[in-house]
């Protein structure tokens, strides 16, 4: 029997309406981790309109039918590709007559006459695809200086409050300034009408050019700014699409900051940048069990669900780190250490976006990218944490103690050391410094930051008053009275700075904080009452950290997570430089799993990797894992 015709239309009106209606909190946005490609681990900031269609033609191509949709631009799209510009060159941007980033004309022909992004949009959406762009914080430095007017989106011309007309020089915050970028963004003043009318205007005309993802960048981690991301949020969900909202990046993130932010996105990022080294993986390890403990896989987000974001993954074919160069190097993990990558991303559910550049993927990374398995987890498993009872044996671990110790000694990098490095002032980790005068003559900054340890001896390096050359007008000897130099070697003039001058990776420490003695606020430092060290250029704070403690890591991990059909997935991950006999209880598994999961007396089932089954396991599951591999089970118990 055929339905009516009237009955026809009103249900596809009433689907239409359930899945396009604006309020909608069923539009289950991020319902499952997002699944795409971006271009930052292959191009850096240089990728241009045909490279990127051909990279999102491969997407739709290959990768569609495993879930990856979106295709995303990262940073810097609007900046001239020409010698002189980098990461934070100042004075190369295309911006319009409102202040707006544009893209550059050169690399992205298509949007020539004021197209902007619409047409490779457009071209996205004909592929089946999604398409996402990146933005920094706040508004351009560019767009300050030259004190563009604010653009209102309702009636089409310059932003009017008060009786009077607002610009750029009013909106941006100078002393707030992206602190890898601080030639580049600032944030925006979001308590004041104009500020939220340029935001306004930047993220609608996102929507008009059909951009369905944006990575916001500088505004989470050391670089929060909790006020931006809540307006952008709440511009977004005015916006008459659905658009997926990604933070980045994530340094020194922790469950608690994201508490605050995690239901107004649907992806943030919990690391720095991650790029193809051991050490960058590892770090990974404790931030993921620590995110999925506080329960934060898949909580309320954005339209839908949020996510806590692992980061891309730099597999195949690359570049490096904020160079002004295309992919030229094949990815350095080895297939060990790329498989040990993807099962924790999966087991934790991590927004899986493959950075290689997929002209050249070869077959090895594009069968680790699209395992069924992994993909399996990632999108539908439940219950995912570490499991926390894996051992190795007594002698093993003897063994691997006094590879360490021989490793330690050889290494004197990894010896332990104590570094400076910046985290925000609000951060307890910055409390802890005080004056001291240790000879007599010279004063010292000291750190200690747990005094109730007697044994932790202060830390000191010695501050002097900064030396104004003859040209310094007398504001700024007034300005600085209160603010001093620290010198980090005596011998060669050098002192500590506070800037971060490039996006550093996950796994390397901000201990390079040093240059020659000059007169720059980034060297200028000022103690403030609660013992936090600041700095007057990027406005972070020290803190002293041991550099051993997150250099190295090494042990063993495991995770757990549940199936659509009462399968149990089971991890073990070798952290150490050897081979490692890893073992689980089943008694164990039974202490952290619902019973409804054990309907036998025994578990079944079969490892990833080797597809070697394991049947009858009644006691313990017992096997060697590779240096840096990992191992995943499918278990039926
Ligand atoms: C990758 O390995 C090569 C050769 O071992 C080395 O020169 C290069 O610095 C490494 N790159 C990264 C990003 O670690
Ligand atoms: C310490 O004081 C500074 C300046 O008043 C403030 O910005 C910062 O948030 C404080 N930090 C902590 C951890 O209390
Ligand atoms: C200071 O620099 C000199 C010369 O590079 C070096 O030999 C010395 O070990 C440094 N001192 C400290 C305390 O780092
Ligand atoms: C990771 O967590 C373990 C267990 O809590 C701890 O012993 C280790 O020091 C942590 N590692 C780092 C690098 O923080």
């Amino acid at each position: 029997m055929r339905p009516p015709l009237l009955l026809l239309v009103l249900s596809l009106t009433f689907f239409f309406r359930r899945t396009f209606s604006k309020s909608s909190e069923d539009w289950g946005l991020a319902k499952l981790p997002p699944r795409g490609w971006n271009s930052y681990d292959s191009f850096s900031w240089v990728v241009d309109e045909a490279a990127f269609l051909y990279n999102a033609e491969v997407v739709a191509q290959r990768l569609l039918p495993y879930g990856y949709e979106y295709v995303v631009v990262d940073f810097l799209w609007y900046r001239k590709n020409v010698d002189g510009a980098y990461v934070d060159s100042y004075g190369y941007d295309s911006i319009d007559e409102w202040g707006r980033p544009f893209p550059d004309p050169e690399r992205w022909p298509s949007s020539k006459g004021g197209k902007g992004f619409s047409k490779v949009a457009q071209r996205v959406h004909d592929m089946g695809l999604k398409f996402g762009i990146h933005l920094m914080r706040g508004i351009s430095t560019q767009a300050v200086n030259a004190n563009t007017p604010i653009l209102d989106v309702h009636t089409g011309r310059a932003y009017k409050e008060a009786g009077r007309h607002w610009r750029a020089n009013e909106i941006g915050l100078k002393h707030r300034t992206c602190a890898w970028m601080q030639h580049g963004f600032m944030s925006v003043d979001t308590d004041l009408g104009a500020g939220r009318a340029f935001l306004r205007s930047l993220y609608q005309q996102l929507a008009e050019w059909g951009v369905d993802f944006v990575k916001l960048d500088c505004v989470f981690g050391d670089d929060i700014d909790t006020k931006e991301i809540i307006t952008v949020s709440e511009l977004l969900e005015e916006i008459d699409r659905p658009v997926v909202f990604s933070l980045s990046p994530g340094t020194s993130v922790t469950p608690s900051m994201a508490k605050g932010i995690s239901s107004y996105v649907n992806m943030y990022r919990i690391t720095a940048d991650d790029w193809d080294t051991w050490p960058d993986v590892t770090t990974h390890f404790n931030i993921s069990r620590d995110f999925a403990a506080a329960k934060k896989i898949g909580a309320k987000g954005l339209r839908g669900r949020s996510w806590p974001d692992l980061d891309m993954l730099p597999l195949g074919w690359l570049t490096d780190p904020g160079v002004r160069q295309g992919p030229h190097r094949k990815c350095n993990l080895t297939l060990d250490e790329q498989r040990t990558q993807m099962t924790l991303w999966s087991m934790a559910k991590s927004p899986l976006m493959f950075g290689g550049d997929l002209r050249h993927i070869d077959q090895a990374t594009f069968r680790l990218i699209t395992n069924p398995t992994l993909l399996e987890i990632n999108s539908y498993s439940d219950n995912n944490k570490e499991f926390p009872y894996v051992f190795s044996t007594e002698n093993q671990r003897r063994e691997i103690h006094s590879l360490q110790k021989m490793e330690n000694q050889a290494n004197s990098y990894i010896r332990e050391e104590t570094v400076l490095g910046l985290v925000s002032c609000n951060d307890e980790k910055a409390k802890g410094w005080f004056v001291a005068s240790h000879d007599g003559n010279s004063d010292y900054m000291c750190w200690n930051h747990d005094v109730r340890r007697s044994d932790s001896l202060p830390y000191c390096v010695a501050k002097k008053k900064p030396l104004l050359s003859s040209y310094e007008d007398t504001t700024r000897i007034w300005q600085y009275q209160e603010k001093f130099q620290l010198v980090a070697n005596e011998t060669t003039d050098a002192c500590f700075h506070g800037s971060v001058n490039k996006k550093h990776t996950a796994s390397a420490e901000r201990s390079t904080l040093v240059s020659d003695c000059w007169w720059h606020a980034n060297q200028v430092w000022r103690l403030n009452d609660n013992g936090t060290l600041e700095n007057s250029y990027s406005s972070l704070c020290a803190t002293v950290r041991s550099k051993k403690g997150s250099f190295i890591t090494t042990g063993i991990r495991s995770w757990i997570a549940t199936g659509r059909r009462g399968e149990i997935y089971l991890s073990f991950f070798n952290l150490n430089p050897v081979s490692t006999v890893i073992s689980a209880r089943i008694s164990d598994l039974r202490k952290v799993l619902d019973s409804s999961f054990f309907r036998r007396g025994s578990c079944s089932g079969k490892e990833v990797w080797s597809g070697e089954s394991h049947s009858l396991v009644k006691t313990k599951l017992s096997v060697t894992v590779k240096k840096h591999a990992a191992v995943l089970f499918v278990l039926n118990c």
